[in-house]
């Protein structure tokens, strides 16, 4: 499988990554080892040492470098080797690779591809335990699944009322019959790197966080590399007589906001960063919030890996496309259309 490399990708969120510790992570099949210098900012090496092919996060941190503790070898954080016990001269090909690491967010992202391209404007604007205006919980798991097939379970919402039963569907087998009877506004924008889906459900009931009927705005945004935020704004009902120019004339009643960060390790393998959070004003009901979006993540998880086994039972199976499979579709063309993009300009670089 092959995975876009001119992108951030999430490797943790900042509260993972002590002033000591070695943190190992794979991403794409590469290791990486992740630290931060006496300054506080990242550093990540490729988890490699290239003498004997020791991992270097077994090794030990000394200052902002690296040692690697089979026959002590240390890196700087620019990969260079520093130190060869015993050994005057030192190759300039005796060296680990560095990526670009950023840290925004409440999270660290790795630049996988050409570090020229590194562009920091192109981390994904999450909304993390940092945010502004909501009051997040922050988790992960390893999904035992690919990253598209978590992609395509983000995408395509309408798994909701199936798995999502008893957790967050319980009441969008409502917003259906919505959407069906033509009440419900769509609007899906096409980004260069992903695409934004607006929409309202109105009427809802209630909802599993406060017991009030509410008319929700809908705002979900997904981004490559397989970045999921998504925003809902509950109103008062029958917010639709009080717009003026088409949006609402007030504040809602409610908002809340989950993020959802899917990192490939291999081609059966992702790491699912995830969080969930009321406003400030509602922080008192982030852990309840959580607790219900923690419940619906694990209902994802069993079905995604479920579907991973079966597919490796079946290799070669192709999958058929669906009415509801139509975000899924345009997203793939924004990936499918980065990839050729990102493969063509690397056949056109000069070989190094
Ligand atoms: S394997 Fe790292 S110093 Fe020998
Ligand atoms: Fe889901």
């Amino acid at each position: 499988m092959k995975f876009l490399r001119n992108c951030w990708y999430m490797v943790g969120w900042s509260s993972e990554f002590s002033a000591t510790d070695i943190v190992p992570f794979t991403v794409m099949d590469e290791p990486l080892a992740l630290y931060r210098k006496d300054d506080g900012t990242l550093v990540a090496l490729e988890d490699l040492c290239p003498h004997r092919l020791a991992p270097l996060t077994v090794g030990r941190k000394e200052g902002d470098e690296l040692r690697c503790m089979y026959h002590g070898l240390k890196f700087a954080a620019d990969g260079r080797c520093t130190e060869i016990p015993g050994q005057e001269r030192i190759s300039s090909k005796v060296c680990v690779r560095s990526y670009p690491i950023e840290e925004k967010h409440g999270a660290a992202w790795v630049w996988m591809g050409d570090p020229a391209k590194a562009d920091v404007a192109l981390i994904p604007p999450i909304e993390g335990p940092d945010s502004d205006t909501y009051s997040m919980v922050c988790s992960k798991f390893v999904m035992n699944g690919n990253a598209e097939l978590v992609a395509d379970n983000l995408l395509d919402l309408s798994h909701a009322p199936f798995i999502h039963e008893s957790t967050f569907g319980a009441n969008n087998k409502v917003s259906l019959k919505v959407q069906k009877d033509g009440e419900t506004k769509r609007g899906t924008t096409v980004l260069e790197r992903g695409v934004v889906a607006d929409r309202w459900h109105m009427g809802r009931p209630t909802n599993p966080y406060f017991d009030l009927p509410s008319d929700d705005n809908v705002v979900s945004t997904f981004l490559v590399p397989g970045v999921f935020i998504l925003k809902i704004n509950s109103f008062a009902p029958g917010v639709q007589d009080r717009f003026v120019d088409g949006k609402p004339n007030e504040e809602p009643i409610f908002r809340r906001c989950t993020c959802q960060m899917i990192t490939p390790i291999n081609d059966t393998q992702s790491m699912f960063f995830y969080n969930f959070g009321p406003d400030h004003e509602h922080a008192d009901l982030k852990e309840h919030a959580f607790g219900i979006a923690d419940a619906a993540f694990a209902e994802d998880k069993a079905i995604i890996e479920a579907q991973q086994a079966m597919i490796k039972k079946v290799p070669g199976r192709k999958m058929i496309m669906l009415a509801m499979d139509q975000p899924v579709l345009r997203y793939n063309e924004i990936y499918d259309g980065l990839r050729t993009k990102e493969e063509a300009e690397q056949a056109a670089a000069p070989a190094a």
